[in-house]
């Protein structure tokens, strides 16, 4: 008879009890803060962003190894930070969430080491990983070993970059260098009023350059939104923030080598759309709103919008196209008449490399007047910042589909998707102008001694002006030499497209070999 062994009972309690204890965080009163500041607690934030129940915490009994300060007599299992992986509609991410509560949940040695150990599983199974981070920063107490635990997260986010989708939301503080991690992800959420990211707070700007300024202003979710643009989500509070991850999860693969799963749609593939033979004005400097175009043509009227409050003279995001995803990336002629500044080529160049990492086709919306003009983005460096964006799309090796809706005048021709940079397949409306720059612009240069005559300067303007507009502002002398596969009606925009990406389906090209290239960083 084999002898029954029974576990002893003081270990099931000291681990319920460790448990507990991890629970618990920096206990009841800190918990009630954070509710008061409208945050919710690290645990809460994990429910809310996972299936439910899906949650294995991994090092919920890790502790800090700090002696400095007292620490050691201030230890809390699990040391504040929650890491683990789940699913969320029901495919595998890893996540970590700092614990406001616990030191202000700064980062130790031992908490570091949770997040690199998630991070290398993430990265070896193929899976996104997720940070929730609300923190004061570095470990000020455990000095430089907390400083390497930062530099071991940056190499692997690092690492994983291109490989596995990197989501970071910002949830409370994220100051100094604790910033450059979710910097480095792929996309970071912030939520209004409750969130700051900053290198250097308000104080030590006012003691440096004397400037005043809040950390509202100078790290709120709106800074970071709409002027900096280092978050490309604003939400309106945690919970809209794990539903917005959630979504976005839906329209991006597990990794680099994974698909997209479709999803199914009753949107027929063949629907055509009157709506949009109307919607381009035939004045070439009307404004209209490009994603009511957006909306006509992917399935169910569905766009899935990345960084709208900046550079808003482009437009990105994801929507599906017959279940597919697929990365959009459309001039705003309703912003700056949808000109390409320094703002707009580095948002879409970033949005255009993930895409291409990730194996995600890219269906590009063209109207562009050109480069916009003057000393702040020449100064700014435009040239620098103009050549990412042409050289992220001449670089992207997945299908590319664009159609020419307007405008597509210049170098901005060029870089937006034009064939000369490998795009598969080109569309043009009837309406779009295919030309060096715009017929004013041109005829003035072209015809600047005939048009000195005050006598009928004006008349003899518009004369050469039309002339221009029928010779070159047209889609046919870009069609004629099969730099555009085919002028079509707006109204089969959806159908066309998805022929072309089905078409596109196995399509297989490559780069030179070589180490990388040298971005215009
Ligand atoms: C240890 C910290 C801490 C830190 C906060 N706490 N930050 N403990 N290390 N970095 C503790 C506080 O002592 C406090 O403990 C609790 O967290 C809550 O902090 P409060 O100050 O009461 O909260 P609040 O008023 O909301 O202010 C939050 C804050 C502030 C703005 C984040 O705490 C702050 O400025 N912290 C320091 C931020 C900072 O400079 N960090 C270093 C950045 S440099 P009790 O026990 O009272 O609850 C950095 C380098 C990274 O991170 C380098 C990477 C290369």
């Amino acid at each position: 008879m084999t002898k029954k062994t029974e576990i002893p009972v003081d270990r099931l309690e000291e681990l319920h009890r460790r448990h507990a204890r991890a629970e618990e965080g920096g206990g009841r009163e800190r918990k009630d803060r954070q509710h008061r500041e409208g945050k919710l607690s690290a645990r809460e934030r994990i429910q809310l962003l996972l299936d439910e129940g899906s949650f294995e915490e991994l090092d919920k009994l890790v502790r800090h190894r700090c002696h400095n300060f007292g620490m050691q007599h201030n230890v809390i299992d699990g040391d504040g930070f929650i890491t683990g992986h789940g699913l969320i509609h029901g495919r595998q991410v890893f996540v970590f969430a700092q614990d406001f509560t616990v030191f202000g949940g700064s980062l130790s040695e031992a908490n570091a080491q949770k997040i690199v150990k998630i991070m290398d599983l993430a990265l070896k199974t193929g899976a996104p990983l997720i940070g929730l981070n609300d923190s004061g920063g570095a470990r000020i107490q455990e000095g430089v070993v907390s400083l390497a635990g930062y530099a071991d997260i940056f190499l692997r986010n690092t690492l994983a970059s291109g490989v596995i989708p990197q989501i970071s939301a910002i949830m409370g503080p994220c100051a100094g260098g604790a910033v450059y991690s979710p910097a480095l992800t792929d996309f970071v959420f912030m939520v209004d009023h409750t969130s700051h990211m900053f290198v250097t707070g308000p104080d030590v700007i006012k003691t440096v350059t004397h400037e005043d300024v809040t950390k509202e202003e100078l790290g709120g979710a709106m800074t970071h939104n709409a002027t900096s643009g280092v978050a490309q989500f604003l939400a309106a509070d945690d919970a809209d923030c794990l539903r917005t991850i959630r979504e976005l999860l839906t329209f991006l693969p597990q990794n680099n080598l994974d698909g997209v799963p479709p999803v199914p749609t009753k949107d027929p593939e063949d629907r055509a759309d009157s709506e949009l033979d109307r919607l381009i004005p035939t004045e070439s400097n009307k404004p209209y709103d490009i994603k009511d175009v957006i909306v006509r043509v992917v399935d169910d009227g569905h766009f899935f919008e990345l960084a709208e409050h900046f550079a808003r003279n482009i437009v990105i995001g994801f929507g599906r196209m017959s279940g597919e995803t697929v990365g959009i990336v459309a001039n705003q002629p309703a912003h700056l008449a949808g000109c390409l500044d320094i703002d707009s080529s580095t948002k879409a160049a970033r949005f255009v490399r993930f895409c291409d990492a990730f194996e995600i086709p890219i269906l590009t919306f063209e109207d562009v007047p050109g480069f916009l003009p003057g000393t702040a983005q020449e100064f700014g460096g435009i040239i620098r910042h103009g050549a990412k964006l042409l050289y992220a799309y001449a670089e992207a090796t997945v299908p590319k589909i664009t159609v020419i809706t307007r405008k597509a005048y210049g170098g901005a021709y060029c870089v937006m998707g034009s064939k000369h940079v490998r795009t598969d397949i080109n569309f043009a409306y009837p309406t779009a102008e295919i030309a060096v720059m715009g017929p004013e612009g041109a005829v003035n240069i072209l015809y600047r001694r005939e048009l000195q005559d005050p006598e009928n300067a004006e008349d003899a303007r518009q004369a050469k002006i039309e002339e221009y507009r029928n010779r070159f502002a047209n889609p046919f002398v870009a069609a004629e030499r099969g730099y555009i596969d085919d002028v079509i009606e707006p109204r089969e925009t959806r159908s066309r497209v998805i022929r072309a990406l089905r078409m596109l389906a196995n399509k297989a090209d490559t780069m030179p070999r070589k180490k990388h290239g040298n971005i215009p960083l």
